[in-house]
């Protein structure tokens, strides 16, 4: 595997940093991570606005333009020639002596590479099963920052009982989003997903999924849903990069509806595939 760090294209075993990287020592950095499909990236320039406003938000000053990134992952994909991959990009305020202050000279570390990312298609069709889970994260939420220990958690607690996702409950504000997804609901027809605030990461499919909604006429609500009306939705989905949009058929051991993915879920993710479809041979023509 290549990986991208620092202007340097290098071997996975040659790429290597300091322990004192604030990245490893402090989670003092964002990152962001877009999709490859039919040898394409798809909605590059949101991911990377989404970097953009990352680094806004923990006050760090990129040492590179979005152009420059963009070039970076576009080397990546020429010298790797994959089809299907996530492009994984991060950056850290960089290499200094232990001090939560931050580094007067320190240059930012940049690392990019690109991963394996295979499509469940199995699961897109019969859906996936999820636990709910105590949000216990900070207040910034819409900052994609690497510090990810309570999404880890969450994560690892459904994976102990054998499901693939943890849906995240704020105490006083609702259904906030997974541990590495945003969560919608389906009720007599209508969606209902979180607002876009402090309280989630606003996903790109999920800005995708909206404006699909949209030209379909679907009426979609963006309004915290209780932990009581989670259990009484007629379908319950989930939208990443990776996951696409999935449907949830069980929560906390109790099915979602009839225990099928619903047919809004399902028309969603049709167009959601097809939108994918079209960027990788638009561009390729
Ligand atoms: N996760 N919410 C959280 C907390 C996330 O980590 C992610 C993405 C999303 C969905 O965002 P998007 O639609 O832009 O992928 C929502 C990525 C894929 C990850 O950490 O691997």
């Amino acid at each position: 595997m290549l990986i991208y760090l620092n202007g340097k294209y290098l071997d996975y075993s040659q790429a290597l940093l300091p322990v004192d990287e604030r990245g490893l020592q402090f989670a003092d950095g964002i990152y962001e991570v877009a999709l490859v499909w039919g040898g394409q990236f798809v909605d590059l320039d949101r991911h990377l606005e989404r970097l953009e406003r990352s680094a806004q938000g923990i006050e760090l000053d990129m040492p590179l333009s979005t152009s420059e990134i963009r070039g970076i992952a576009e080397e990546l994909l020429r010298r790797e020639s994959v089809k299907q991959a996530a492009l994984y990009l991060q950056v850290t305020r960089g290499v200094a002596p232990r001090d939560h202050r931050f580094p007067a000279a320190a240059q930012p570390t940049v690392i990019a590479y690109l991963k394996d990312a295979p499509v469940d298609r199995e699961a897109l069709q019969h859906g996936v099963k999820a636990i709910t889970e105590p949000d216990l994260r900070w207040l910034r939420c819409d900052i994609k920052s690497v510090s990810l220990l309570p999404n880890v958690l969450a994560r690892q607690h459904a994976a102990n009982r054998g499901v693939r996702e943890a849906i995240q409950v704020r105490s006083g504000i609702g259904v906030t989003e997974g541990s590495a997804t945003n969560i919608w609901m389906v009720h007599q027809g209508s969606i209902v997903t979180a607002p876009a605030s402090n309280w989630i990461l606003s996903g790109i499919v999920r800005s995708v999924v909206l404006e699909l909604a949209k030209a379909e006429k679907l009426p979609v609500a963006e309004r915290f849903a209780s932990a009581e009306e989670l259990m009484q939705m007629d379908e319950v989905f989930m939208t990443s990069t990776t996951s696409f949009v999935m449907p949830i058929v069980e929560i906390d051991g109790r099915q979602v509806g009839d225990g099928e993915p619903g047919p809004v879920t399902m028309r969603l993710q049709e167009l959601y595939l097809e939108r994918l479809d079209q960027i990788a041979h638009a561009t390729l023509g």
